[in-house]
């Protein structure tokens, strides 16, 4: 179904949540199509083949860095979340528990 993304009648929601709900789906897919290419790549003999794949991921990699940009630019809780988690070192699990409790 095209309008499985709404969770509530799309008819009450404005039209920046329907943008908000069209960007999320957009990177669960392109983050689907990471997933693919990487499962094909892992089975795939043909070196030619295998190396198309990987353009092909890397271009997906792009296209989630942009819909994750635009959603973190409209959630400034969610923004400041990652910038406490990702690009960091140490523990993973640490560094979200502190995330979480910043924007509390
Ligand atoms: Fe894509």
């Amino acid at each position: 179904m095209a309008f499985d993304q709404y969770h509530e009648p799309p008819n009450e929601l404005p039209q920046e949540t329907r943008t908000f709900a069209r960007m999320i789906l957009s990177v669960i897919e392109e983050a689907q199509a990471i997933d693919w290419y990487e499962q094909r790549m892992s089975v795939e003999n043909d070196d030619a083949a295998k190396a198309i794949m990987h353009n092909a991921q890397k271009e997906e990699f792009k296209h989630f860095a942009m819909d994750l940009e635009f959603l973190l630019r409209r959630k400034n809780e969610w923004r400041e979340v990652m910038q406490r988690v990702l690009f960091t070192t140490g523990d993973i699990v640490e560094k979200g528990e502190k995330a979480e409790e910043a924007v509390d």
